[in-house]
């Protein structure tokens, strides 16, 4: 479809589309475009395409709508000017659907056109543009870009959920790891943090304060009204409010879910089944394959203490852990407990199945996203699928979430720390 658009007016295009430019220059999140410039609008997302002297594009798929002026208001292009004064890391908050990603483009495509070295840090787990869902991500701009998924992955933190919730702690340390990465392996000017739009509630508010006191940012920029927390920390640091992006559709709970699983099958592409040897890598965010073997004899004893067959049995500084068929009952259990004088993990294989994991190595946090197949007990390996090479893992982090490996849907969560 070939679109016309005359003097000072933006085009809206909503994904999946690709787009031409055949006539004209545009101004795409701060990106300019000339005739010939050709680039991807993802499904569920849109991109603006605003024109001072009017153009002409080709939208293939997609849908477009066409608003006087442009979408990008005063307001970002002033704080662009502010941040411009001190380099240094921004954080950006607000709530769902008010623009954060949209604002973070623009301002990384107009520090980019200056000369500036940029990183990005997504700290969105749920709608996360950099990484995989469930992480944290670090990307480095090479080029401007429309979608900020295009800005290549350099590290990432995996926080085990695509929700921060309960796992505050993790997301903040996450954040200040990688902000720190950003600053000594990438040497960036500036390192532009987007967050989630969980900004209420007690675990929003903690959040968001835990986060700006662990970075100590040069600018927070609050989209929209959030003075709850913006009037205690403009005390401390310079706050910067912008408007929300005007006229955006809200995505749906099931829209998000489906992101989500198309980010997921993008991410597995080309993923293959690897076997692990668990006792070989570290571990964390499980009590299983943290500790150490039990020797046989006194696995046999334990087998007839609870007359059932062990499949594999360790034993850690806090806990107990049995892989069993069938689960025990609470009685014999609470006397295992009683005699070990610590918590007992009992873990079928089939808990094991689809859960998410993560791995790491050589020098990198994050090496990619695995779907546990299967755990042999009587080898110790576990079947993974993934993009990571078994010989590059170090260490594997356990995730509180299940996805299908064939349909990458989310199956839902399991209890945290449960195995
Ligand atoms: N200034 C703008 N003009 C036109 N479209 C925009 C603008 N800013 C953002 N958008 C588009 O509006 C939609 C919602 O914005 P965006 O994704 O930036 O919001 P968000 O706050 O990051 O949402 P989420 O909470 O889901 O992460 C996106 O498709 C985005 O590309
Ligand atoms: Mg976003």
């Amino acid at each position: 479809m070939k679109v016309f658009t005359g003097e000072d007016t933006t085009l809206i295009v909503e994904g999946p589309a690709e787009v031409k430019i055949v006539d004209g220059f545009f101004s795409i999140f701060g990106l300019d475009a000339s005739p010939g410039f050709e680039c991807k609008v993802n499904a569920f997302k849109a991109a603006p395409f605003y024109t001072v002297e009017g153009g002409s594009l080709v939208v293939s798929g997609g849908k477009v709508s066409c608003i006087n002026g442009n979408s990008i208001p005063k307001s970002w292009v002033d704080a662009l000017n502010k941040i411009k004064e001190k380099s240094g890391s921004v954080i950006v908050l607000g709530e769902v659907d008010t623009g954060k990603s949209g604002f973070i483009t623009f301002l990384a495509n107009s520090l980019l056109k200056g000369g500036k070295r940029v990183a990005l840090i997504d700290a969105d787990t749920g709608q996360s543009d950099i990484g995989p869902p469930t992480t944290i991500g670090l990307g480095l701009m090479s080029k401007p870009v429309v979608m900020l998924s295009e800005v290549p992955l350099y590290d990432a933190v995996f926080i085990g959920l695509t929700s921060p919730s309960g796992l505050l702690h993790r997301s903040v340390a996450a954040t200040s790891f990688l902000c720190r990465k950003a600053k000594n392996e990438l040497n960036a000017d500036y390192v532009l943090i987007n967050t989630t739009g969980w900004v209420g509630d007690p675990g929003g508010r903690d959040l968001k304060l835990s986060k700006i006191l662990a970075v100590s940012p040069e600018y927070i920029v609050s989209i929209g009204n959030l003075e709850h927390i913006t009037r205690f920390v403009e005390r401390i640091y310079r706050v910067i409010k912008v408007d929300p992006a005007h006229a955006l559709r809200p995505r749906s709970r099931e829209e998000r879910r489906s992101i989500r699983t198309n980010q997921y099958a993008r991410y597995f592409q080309g993923a293959e089944v690897e076997t692990i040897q668990v006792e070989k890598i570290g571990v964390a965010y499980s009590f299983l394959w943290t500790g150490k073997r039990l020797q046989s004899a006194e696995i046999e004893r334990l087998c007839k203490e609870i007359g059932l067959e062990i499949l594999w049995a360790e034993e850690a500084l806090d806990a107990l852990i049995l892989v069993v068929n069938t689960p025990l009952s609470p009685k014999v259990k609470e006397s295992i407990e009683e005699s070990y004088a610590k918590t007992v993990k009992i873990i079928t294989p089939e808990e094991l199945k689809n859960v998410l994991v993560a791995f790491g190595g050589s020098g990198k946090m994050f090496l990619g996203l695995g779907i546990i197949l299967d755990f042999d007990p009587s080898t110790g390996e576990l079947k993974v699928y993934t993009n990571v090479k078994a010989e590059d893992v170090e260490f594997m982090q356990v995730g509180y979430i299940k996805i299908n490996p064939e349909t990458f849907e989310e199956q839902g969560w399991i209890e945290r720390w449960s195995l």
